[in-house]
């Protein structure tokens, strides 16, 4: 069984936060869980993240082996406290910073694949080659071997010159990280325990220590600050879109439109500008959505279109359309066919194929039938201060606008309201009813032939 170290006890400091800096939200994912998705990819089954107090509690839903780092003397002291925890192997041991969510699995298969323990090659370090300046931790070489890094703080002038860097993956050879761990001092910039010094202590024990060079620097940039998290997230939505796009979706402006891993789009869908979709959403073919729209946990059969709206927690059936300026939130069933216009909010409501609520109306935990036609100005009165209350529109229904309608109650099939009723006892089917209180105007008459 394949085991990785996860670094992620830091006191985040550059991000002046209260929460732990790996978990700060990155396209909708704590940033940490890039780092361990882009593990798992590899076929490492364990995973010990090293936290700080704060962090270990909040690590439940990653499926990790947390060890507590305190207090938080570096990055070789926090290898060193992992180490403890672990039950020693002859294997290779992948070492990697939580704070650098662009990573890929690819990296972490070349550096494994690097790590050669019969033929002394103890250790595989990623390294980048990337624009000056940087505060990345130097790689000075020896030929094709890495000699050692320096921290960018103890660098000399020369030193900063060098333009190779420490990306912050490791894969060691854990018998040779083991002999050498214990060696580690702080005598350093930061007063810390580096784990980049066990590189010129293996390079002293006459082990051999490789780069393995990124083919993008990007991949490897790590968070530190909210500027940093902003340029990660910048990338991770691009190639979120780019995959999209890739897979069949056109969409308008990648710049500005926000997506998530996770969500499905279908081939053929549009996304205009300004809008972002996220949580556990599906989106059919051919579906338009945008500009300026927000979907959450969505899914929309082929042909939906949502403009300028807001869709949470909600199904739609093909071919209905939504918006502009349409607010859907909590758990509603909208069917196919279905006009829902501007200015009308749903909770926890169902639509069934082919009604329409084209303007101005506030349905909440209400049923509304086939065909039903909900006049503008319409609400359903659900909530009485203390309980929510179900309002059932029947199919073909007419409510005229400005209806109140009281719950608990029924409109029955093919009943109307006329406009600005206030209706409190339920509507036989077929019945008219206008006023407030509603009364019975008798069913229409069939037209006299
Ligand atoms: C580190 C590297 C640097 C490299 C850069 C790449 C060291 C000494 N330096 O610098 O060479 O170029 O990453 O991004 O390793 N952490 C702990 N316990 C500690 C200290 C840190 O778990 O006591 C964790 C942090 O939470 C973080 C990671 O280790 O996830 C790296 O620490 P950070 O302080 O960000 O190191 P850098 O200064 O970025
Ligand atoms: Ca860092």
């Amino acid at each position: 069984m394949s085991r990785a170290i996860v670094l992620a006890a830091g006191k985040g400091t550059r991000m002046k936060s209260k929460q732990p800096k790996v978990l700060h939200d990155l396209c909708g994912r704590p940033m940490l869980w890039y780092v361990l998705e882009a593990l798992r990819a590899t076929g490492i089954e364990q995973i010990v993240v090293v936290a700080n107090e704060e962090l270990k509690p909040q690590l439940g839903e990653f499926g990790v082996t947390c060890v507590v780092q305190t207090p938080q003397r570096g990055t070789g002291h926090a290898v060193q406290v992992a180490l403890e925890a672990l039950e020693p192997r002859n294997a290779t041991l992948v070492v990697a910073y939580g704070d650098m969510p662009l990573v890929d699995a690819t990296i972490f298969e070349d550096v494994q694949a690097a790590v050669d323990a019969d033929a002394g090659t103890a250790l595989g370090l990623v390294t980048a080659r990337m624009p000056l300046p940087s505060n990345f931790g130097r790689v000075v070489r020896n030929g094709a071997m890495i000699e050692k890094i320096v921290e960018f703080r103890d660098a000399t002038t020369a030193e900063r010159e060098i333009d190779e860097m420490n990306a912050g993956i490791y894969a060691f050879d854990e018998r040779a990280l083991r002999a050498v761990i214990g060696k580690l001092n702080d005598k350093n910039a930061q007063g810390e325990l580096y784990l980049t010094d066990t590189v010129s202590l293996l390079v002293g024990a006459s082990y051999r220590c490789v780069p393995v060079q990124a083919l993008d620097y990007r991949l490897v940039l790590g968070v530190n600050d909210r500027v940093e998290l902003s340029t990660a997230r910048a990338t991770m939505n691009e190639r979120l879109c780019h995959a999209h796009m890739r897979n069949g979706v056109t969409i308008v402006d990648p710049a500005t439109t926000y997506l998530e891993p996770g969500i499905f789009i279908g081939n053929d869908t549009i996304i205009e500008p300004n809008t972002s979709i996220g949580g556990n959403s599906v989106l059919g073919e051919r579906t338009r959505i945008g500009p300026n729209s927000r979907l959450y946990n969505a899914r929309l059969d082929d042909d939906v279109r949502i403009t300028e709206s807001v869709v949470l927690d909600t199904s739609v059936g093909a071919r209905t359309t939504i918006g502009p300026f349409a607010h859907l939130r909590q758990g509603n069933v909208v069917g196919a066919d279905v006009s829902i216009g501007d200015y009308v909010e749903l909770k926890n409501t169902r639509m069934a194929a082919g009604a329409k609520a084209n303007h101005l109306a506030y349905l909440g935990d209400a049923t509304v039938g086939e065909k039903a036609n909900i006049g503008a100005g319409t609400i359903t009165c659900n909530y009485d201060g203390v309980h929510k209350y179900p309002t059932t529109i029947g199919r073909n229904a007419f409510i005229g606008s400005n209806s109140s309608l009281v719950a608990p109650v029924t409109v029955g099939d093919g009943a109307s309201t006329g406009a600005g009723t206030v209706v409190i006892r339920d509507v036989p089917g077929g019945d008219r009813v206008v006023g407030n209180p509603a009364r019975s105007i008798g069913a229409k008459k069939a037209p006299s032939t």
